[in-house]
């Protein structure tokens, strides 16, 4: 397969991540970078020999670049996504894909009639024993799917500067929602489809953080079955994703989180067997996903996580965060399927 050409825009803490991941790739390779930050684009630079823009004019104009990765501040993302379309490059998109749930219908439909593929920065979807559990649930050796218990938790944003734009709630609202909250209902709605209620807890309990350090969510879908999701900004590292059906339940959790991955223990209980304990190796979640990306943009395989999923997560993001500020029980607004 012919490599694919990106630009990486934003080199903060996870486009940094991603520069060093991406390094001899044979899939992907970033050929120049965009950062309005002097000391970041400088940083980048040295260590990595590629060239830095401050703005994106000169990577949409440049005919040798196929995709572009956006890894900027969540309020970015929505204008990115269509200067990127508008200059006809496949994109990338960090979480959130955009903050309301028409913001993602929007991006969504601008791929789409582009004929461009939209890549997301879910990744807990390509780590190993999260791939099994979708796929053991795609096909039916589950059973039926009843219940989703999830937890994903760190007290990296503690120590950020006051000013930084992850705690400024109209960028990041909900707690820990737009970090890591958000791959959990990711998951929750490529297993059970969409939502159809959420009731919202979120508070500060151990923290200045403005937008609350302890949120949980419990999630009713559509077409029955529910989630309990939960995140805290002010407790040591903890992801859980916890799966329930008739025919058996699995339980992954990670060793570390994504940034230097260190493998997972993962349980099992399936109907009329012991439950197995078992140890899975590391891997690199971010990277399976860039290539998974790339294959899509050479026409090798689809790209798996869809514009229907995009959009039922970010409908979910959006009454979770009306929730958070109601305290009631807020319904999901049902998704214009002529979009995704
Ligand atoms: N997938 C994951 O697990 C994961 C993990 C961490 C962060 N993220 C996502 O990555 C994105 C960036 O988060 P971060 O923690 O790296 O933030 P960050 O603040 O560390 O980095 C963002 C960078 O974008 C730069 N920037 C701002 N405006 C820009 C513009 N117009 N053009 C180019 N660069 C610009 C900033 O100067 C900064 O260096 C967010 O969407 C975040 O949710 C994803």
């Amino acid at each position: 397969m012919e490599q694919v050409n990106v630009a990486l825009v934003g080199l903060g803490w996870w486009g940094q991540k991603i520069g060093t991941t991406l390094k001899g790739n044979a899939s992907i390779r970033i050929t120049r970078a965009v950062e309005v930050n002097p000391a970041a684009a400088a940083s980048f630079k040295a260590a990595h020999g590629i060239p830095v823009d401050d703005d994106l004019g000169a990577a949409l104009a440049d005919p040798s670049v196929d995709a572009v990765l956006l890894v900027t501040p969540h309020s970015l993302h929505e204008e990115q996504i269509a200067a990127v379309v508008g200059a006809g490059k496949h994109v990338f998109c960090e979480k959130p894909l955009a903050l309301t749930r028409a913001g993602a219908e929007r991006a969504v439909a601008l791929c789409r009639k582009a004929g461009l593929i939209l890549g997301m920065g879910h990744e807990r979807r390509f780590e190993p024993p999260i791939a099994e559990m979708l796929s053991a649930a795609a096909e039916g050796r589950l059973g039926r799917l009843l219940q989703i218990e999830a937890n994903f938790s760190h007290d990296k944003f503690l120590t950020l500067d006051r000013a930084n734009w992850r705690l400024k709630p109209e960028q990041a609202p909900a707690g820990g929602m737009t970090a890591t909250g958000i791959h959990l209902t990711d998951l929750a709605v490529k297993l059970m489809g969409p939502a159809r209620d959420v009731t919202v807890s979120c508070e500060r309990l151990a923290s200045d953080l403005p937008s609350g350090d302890t949120m949980s969510a419990y999630i009713r879908f559509a077409a029955g079955g529910t989630a309990y999701v939960s995140a805290t900004l002010a407790t040591p590292f903890f992801s859980r994703f916890a799966l329930f059906g008739t025919e058996g339940w699995i339980d992954v959790r990670d060793r570390a989180h994504v940034e230097a991955p260190d493998g997972w223990v993962v349980t099992k209980g399936m109907k009329g067997e012991p439950i197995v304990v078992e140890e899975v190796g590391k891997a690199e979640p971010v990277v399976a996903n860039f290539e998974a990306f790339a294959r899509a943009v050479r026409g090798v395989a689809p790209y798996p996580i869809t514009g229907e999923d995009m959009v039922n997560n970010i409908a979910l993001l959006e009454a979770i965060v009306r929730g958070a500020a109601s305290g009631r029980m807020e319904t999901i607004q049902s998704m214009d399927r002529s979009a995704a």
